[in-house]
């Protein structure tokens, strides 16, 4: 990997650092493609039930790398291999959870609200500076930015072009709490060690359900969730019994 580092700081816990400083981690294509590689491996490694993803303490990113953009033009947009990308990180079917310290930039916070719970450390700037070059938030932002903090925070955002600040970004649901910046890493870990001692399977499943929200009416949302629940795993009988017989539960994924 060039640009990316990945670690195993906690048992199930795989930690993803963007890696490419001299450029505040933006998102080339090959950085891109890197992330969803290790998050495709990811998804087949039952030794991986959560995934850690940050950056640096200066940038998690700047966002799509404008100097690819003047080789690249148009066509770099809908380049298929790019789109694969964010879609492979999209479709990521285990908790995702984000570390931010510093920028998180167009593509940067576009990342960041693929994410499933996400951590800012106090010098995080999440925005979408895209209408400085003339361009949107393209990679999802301009449709899930709203749906996380609303219209008129999302028009502000984007159409200012203007970041906003830590506390900003958990009072408007983009980020679940803010840490000093030395501990953002290690609350994300934390984070993901307690999601690593559920079953595997009941975590995807929260994931899944909850992600329906952004793809379904309500009512089939329901019915599906319902259907969902008939699931019967031997983690779950497991569950039940351990907390019968007063005991910690060993949660296998089956
Ligand atoms: C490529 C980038 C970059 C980027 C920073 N760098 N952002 N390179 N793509 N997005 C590079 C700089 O060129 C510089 O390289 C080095 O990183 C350090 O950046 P500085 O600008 O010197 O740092 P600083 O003064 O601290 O300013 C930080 C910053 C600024 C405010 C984050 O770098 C900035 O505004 N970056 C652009 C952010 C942006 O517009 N992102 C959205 C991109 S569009 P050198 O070699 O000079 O040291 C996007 C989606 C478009 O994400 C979707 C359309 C469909």
């Amino acid at each position: 990997m060039k640009y990316i580092a990945v670690e195993k700081p906690r048992t199930h816990v795989l930690t993803i650092r963007l890696d490419r400083p001299q450029a505040l981690n933006a998102l080339s294509k090959l950085l891109l493609v890197e992330v969803a590689d290790v998050l495709k491996a990811a998804e087949d490694d039952e030794e991986v039930r959560c995934v850690v993803l940050t950056g640096n303490d200066r940038a998690f990113s700047a966002g799509a790398d404008i100097k690819e953009m003047p080789e690249g033009g148009i066509p770099m947009w809908g380049e298929k291999g790019r789109l694969q990308s964010w879609r492979t990180i999209d479709n990521f079917r285990k908790p995702l959870i984000a570390a931010v310290n510093g920028w998180a930039l167009g593509g940067g916070c576009e990342l960041v609200t693929l994410c499933d719970i996400v951590v800012a450390g106090e010098n995080a700037r999440l925005g979408t500076p895209e209408v400085k070059i003339a361009a949107f938030a393209g990679d999802g932002g301009t449709q899930r930015i709203p749906r996380i903090v609303g219209r008129t925070r999302a028009m502000l955002m984007q159409l200012t072009g203007e970041p906003i600040d830590a506390n900003t970004a958990c009072a408007w649901g983009l980020a679940v709490e803010v840490t000093p910046v030395e501990k953002t890493v290690d609350r994300a870990i934390e984070i993901a060690a307690t999601v690593a001692k559920w079953s595997p399977i009941a975590t995807r499943m929260i994931k899944e359900e909850i992600r329906m929200n952004e793809t379904m009416p309500l009512d089939e949302s329901l019915s599906l969730e319902r259907k969902l629940l008939l699931w019967q795993t031997e983690d779950h009988d497991e569950g039940i019994a351990a907390f019968i017989e007063k005991r910690q539960p060993r949660f296998k994924g089956r």
